[in-house]
């Protein structure tokens, strides 16, 4: 088996142009909230603020967590909002994602592929999900799929995009659902020095760490944020975000974080867990 492949545009600056969002955390029900705050409130929220942007991309990686209650109205709902940005968008499987249903996203026009290739770059869009359990962790057949895309273009710069961290990002209670047999996923990229970032989601945080010359990138959640480098389970007030990465020519990944202005969602400070 091989990743499904996407041929990208390269933009006249050279440059592959993405966003980054994650965890939209959607129901079926418009009203129902997660810990206090309106997901598809707060998911129109950040797309109103991409389009005030004015910023230029040409495709989004949505990474996982998609759905809340795993419906297909859900996904839909997912899909028909991110139309708004009139950008062809790509998706993987979180763990709060149920896929028989997620698979319905591509009748409502977001991609199915994991392999998009432009002049310069190659991106990889990976699945670390474990169906039911908050944990990640890498099948053989990925990890197999993984080292072939890498071996089919040595030459092109990688950025891999999954749901689960696979260095840990500080937080004991979110580290221990990492991804499990991130050792296995490091011995594939060690033998390819043109890996330069891993996106990630899941861990609702913005991160950013350089770790033996890639570079470790995870995007705040469009709804609930969790406090960094927090032992036990603790929201943050900080507020729903997106993430914007210029992937150059030389292989340099640059990346912008916005979030909504302060107080524009409060998670429910009596909430004990997610
Ligand atoms: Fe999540």
């Amino acid at each position: 088996m091989a990743l499904t492949k996407l041929n990208i545009t390269t933009a006249e600056d050279g440059c592959v142009h993405l966003l980054q969002v994650t965890d939209t955390h959607l129901f079926a029900d418009e009203q129902t909230g997660l810990l206090g705050v309106n997901t598809n409130a707060s998911f129109q929220a950040v797309l109103n603020d991409i389009k005030n942007d004015n910023i230029r991309f040409d495709y989004i990686l949505a990474t996982g967590d998609l759905s809340q209650d795993h419906s297909k109205a859900s996904y839909q709902r997912f899909a028909e909002n991110i139309a708004q940005l009139q950008r062809p968008c790509v998706w993987l499987p979180g763990n709060h994602d149920m896929q028989a249903n997620m698979q319905t996203l591509e009748q409502h026009g977001v991609l199915g592929a994991k392999q998009l290739i432009s002049e310069h770059w190659q991106v990889l869009m990976l699945d670390t999900q474990v169906e039911g359990s908050p944990h990640g962790m890498m099948s053989q057949q990925q990890i197999d799929e993984l080292k072939q895309a890498l071996s089919e273009y040595p030459d092109k710069h990688v950025l891999i995009a999954m749901h689960h961290q696979a260095i840990p990002v500080g937080s004991k209670w979110l580290d221990q659902h990492n991804l499990k047999n991130a050792s296995q996923f490091f011995e594939v990229i060690a033998d390819f020095p043109n890996v330069r970032g891993v996106v990630f989601g899941h861990v609702h945080q913005n991160y950013e760490f350089q770790f033996d010359g890639v570079a470790f990138i995870a995007t705040p959640s469009t709804c609930i944020q969790f406090l960094p480098l927090s032992a036990n389970f603790a929201l943050d007030h900080q507020q729903p975000g997106w993430r914007y990465l210029q992937l150059t020519p030389e292989g340099r990944i640059a990346t912008r974080l916005r979030r909504l202005s302060e107080r524009s969602f409060l998670p429910d400070p009596k909430s004990k867990g997610y």
